[in-house]
């Protein structure tokens, strides 16, 4: 639903080049009819075949949900966000910001202009916060600006407690006072600078964190910060709104807070989660697939871990990526390594699911770690109905791999997606398995990943959705 929207918006600050798919050059995607509800939707692939060409990239999820909790920072004018993927997420978080009474218009292909010169409530729908881990963002937003703010406690993928008493301490450190989860400027106005140091760099408590900041009285330094690119993403929109932060991308920020933010134009960064996942789609399948926009530098731990099991990564141009893995049957097999998963720059949770998929199909044993979230594994129990062989002990995986070269490690099954990533992990597995799998829990899917069949079937894959029955 399209809200009017009056407000003009100040010339553009663009930060990044305009996302492949935004041009009008883009690759057609085939879209496919979906039922609104997506929890009765299930994936059906035939795996063992190879994939070929191009996939488009969308812009990053958890950059544009920052980002568009960010825009409740700008008091002083509209905000004009570009490379917003179609995902349930991203839906979840305008539903939030239209709930505390921002105007939100949706202009197609991916650009949402977001007006929040006025806000009614402190308060946003408790529904929509309990979808998505990145409703709780905007209580830093809402405390800084209003003075008091009720979130209720965030939900998102269920791979662990998820406390949130980072975000409260640090905001405690900038003046507010907490009564459960009413959040109240201690001077009854608006935040004051502080210091607080994460004792975990949390990605999304350095995020509301970095918000509230920029718009307390006086200075803040924030010390251990996060240092995904989705965090410096949302500092570099912040910027373009007037705040005043140093150490971009650094693990300490210096910032100098402004009551008030105007509004700016932005391009989210491309999804590496999603970059990440695909890479792995044409590793599992050994085949040669293309990728873009990517920024190279994201995806250094992604790159390495992905050249060491064997594949070819060349990039082929500004901003694309080629990953190989087809010489790999004619020229032996992909072998098994070891991964922890870290903060960035260390390897990202976020794709510990799909790489464990690829690592069942390799040569050789691997052993996965998973040191960020502690429950984090759900995807083993399903992917052992695929015929994978992995043990858990605790937080680590032993992935037994691939004995010849003759032995099909995994063949097709029913099994269940749990969560965001592994759900997607499961898809690439079906993908490799022998036969039919069929995952349902879709909706879980669709949270995150713009488009996703339709991407993998334009690359040559069999796969469709079909509604249950
Ligand atoms: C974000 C990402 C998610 C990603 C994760 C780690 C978004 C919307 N989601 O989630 O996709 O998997 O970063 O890269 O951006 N923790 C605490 N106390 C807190 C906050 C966090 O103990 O107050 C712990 C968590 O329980 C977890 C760890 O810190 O064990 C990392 O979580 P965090 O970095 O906060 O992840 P999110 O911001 O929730």
């Amino acid at each position: 639903m399209a809200l009017p929207f009056s407000h003009s918006i100040p010339s553009p600050v663009s930060l990044h080049p305009m996302p492949s798919h935004l041009a009008a050059d883009a690759p057609a995607v085939p879209v496919l009819p979906r039922s609104t509800d997506h929890h009765h939707h299930k994936l059906v692939i035939s795996g063992g075949g190879h994939l070929s060409g191009h996939v488009p990239i969308s812009g990053s999820k958890n950059s544009a949900l920052a980002v568009l909790a960010g825009a409740l920072c700008c008091s002083g004018g509209a905000v004009e966000v570009r490379g917003v993927p179609d995902i349930s997420d991203a839906r979840a978080m305008v539903a939030i910001l239209r709930s505390l009474g921002a105007q939100v218009q949706e202009r197609g292909g991916g650009e949402l202009a977001v007006d929040s010169t006025a806000l009614s409530s402190a308060e946003p729908a408790a529904d929509e916060v309990r979808k998505i881990r990145a409703g709780f963002f905007v209580l830093g937003p809402l405390v800084a600006r209003l003075g008091e703010a009720a979130v209720a406690l965030p939900g998102g993928c269920s791979i662990g407690a998820r406390p949130v008493d980072l975000y409260l301490r640090g905001l405690s450190a900038l003046g507010a006072v907490v009564e459960l989860m009413h959040v109240k400027a201690a001077n009854g106005r608006g935040l004051t600078g502080g210091r607080f140091h994460l004792d975990y760099p949390s990605v999304g408590a350095s995020e509301t964190l970095m918000m509230a900041a920029s718009m307390a009285e006086g200075v803040s330094v924030l010390t251990n910060v996060a240092q995904e690119p989705e965090v410096a993403d949302l500092a570099r929109f912040l910027v373009a709104c007037g705040a005043q932060i140093k150490g971009v991308g650094t693990r300490t920020l210096v910032i100098d807070g402004r009551r008030s933010l105007h509004g700016a134009q932005f391009t989210v960064i491309p999804d590496r989660i999603e970059t990440g996942t695909f890479m792995v789609a044409a590793a599992i399948t050994r085949s040669c697939v293309s990728l873009s926009p990517v920024i190279p530098c994201h995806l250094t731990i992604i790159i390495d871990k992905l050249s060491a099991v064997g594949c070819r990564i060349s990039q082929k141009g500004d901003g694309i990526l080629e990953v190989s893995a087809a010489t790999a049957t004619a020229g032996g097999d992909l072998r098994g390594l070891y991964l922890k998963t870290l903060p960035y720059p260390g390897f990202p949770t976020d794709l510990q699911p799909q790489f464990m998929a690829l690592l069942t199909t390799c040569g050789g044993p691997s052993i996965v770690e998973e040191s960020v979230f502690e429950n984090r594994m759900h995807h083993v129990k399903e992917l052992q109905k695929l015929g994978a062989r992995i043990e858990v002990h605790g937080r680590s995986a032993f992935v037994k791999g691939r004995t010849t070269q003759r032995n099909v490690a995994l063949s097709g099954s029913k099994v269940e997606a749990a969560d965001l990533r592994g759900g997607a992990a499961l898809v690439l597995a079906g993908m490799a398995a022998r036969g039919v799998t069929e995952v349902v829990g879709v909706h879980h899917i669709d949270r995150g990943y713009e488009n996703f069949e339709a991407k993998l079937l334009n690359l040559g894959a069999d796969i469709s959705r079909e509604v249950i029955c």
